[in-house]
């Protein structure tokens, strides 16, 4: 219900609402007895194949630094892979690529509500690297922009065909233990950044990816992830009835005013 215009580096805003239709998306909803239901979301098809091996393709062709550019103090001592230098031609152009996908996914823009995105970062291990379990740094700050986020989620874009590599996978602890991913080129993973995680040693091949961190207008996660239960029942509603129909009209106003009263912006 709320589309949302994200620019090219960093600045997002909700310039209208309209029915979006919801594409397909697995989702894990893990509910502690303790803590608030903790959502990982699998959005496939954020790329194309063809798209994501072109991109992986230029990424390769470009310069790569050691990873431990973005680490914080206790994060590097666990890393070892190699990262696209954030400023350079190659990042920049393939931000470009990523931006425009997420803008285009109704999905993802549903499930994050992003109020910032930090500009997407691109990596790649080899047989051997690793990134052992960490947290997220809870503020990032882009020295070119001068942007300061807090991370509320992150997100893992597949880059390489899972055939292509072994070990790798991305394994973020939820409620019910570790949770293993992997998923096809062209796939992201949208998880809270509160999450401890890890990516497995990769053992054959190369894995490529793109990671991001953004800060949602809503932080708390149990009431982003109420608002996209609604808003995907809203959408299906409104495929059957029409958006006029007087009942999706009064969902579509609660979800709206439920927006208003969990956003900041
Ligand atoms: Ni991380």
């Amino acid at each position: 219900l709320l589309r949302c215009d994200l620019s090219l580096r960093l600045a997002v805003q909700l310039y209208r609402a309209g029915p979006v239709g919801l594409l397909h998306a697995d989702r894990q909803l893990l509910t502690g007895a303790s803590e608030a239901a903790m959502m990982m979301l699998h959005i496939p098809d954020v790329l194309t194949s063809e798209e994501a091996a072109d991109l992986r393709a230029r990424l390769l062709a470009a310069p790569w630094v050691d990873g431990n550019a973005t680490s914080g103090a206790g994060a590097a001592q666990a890393k070892r892979n190699r990262q696209l230098p954030e400023d350079g031609e190659a990042a920049r152009a393939a931000q470009q690529v990523v931006s425009s996908a997420l803008t285009e996914s109704a999905t993802f823009l549903s499930a994050a509500l992003p109020h910032t995105i930090f500009p997407p970062l691109f990596n790649r291990y080899g047989v051997g690297e690793t990134f052992g379990l960490h947290v997220d740094n809870a503020v990032r700050y882009h020295a070119a922009t001068g942007a300061r986020i807090r991370t509320d989620l992150s997100a893992t874009l597949f880059l390489t065909p899972p055939e292509e590599y072994d070990g790798g996978e991305l394994i973020v602890e939820d409620n019910s233990g570790m949770q293993s991913h992997k998923y096809p080129a062209g796939s992201l993973l949208l998880y809270p950044s509160t999450t401890l995680h890890r990516v497995a040693e990769v053992t054959r091949g190369e894995r490529v990816s793109c990671f991001m961190w953004l800060q949602s207008l809503v932080a708390d996660n149990a009431a982003r992830e109420m608002l996209f239960d609604l808003d995907q029942s809203v959408q299906t509603l409104s495929a059957d009835r029409g958006a006029t129909d007087a009942e999706v009209l009064k969902l579509t106003q609660l979800y709206h005013n439920l927006v208003r009263r969990w956003a900041q912006s």
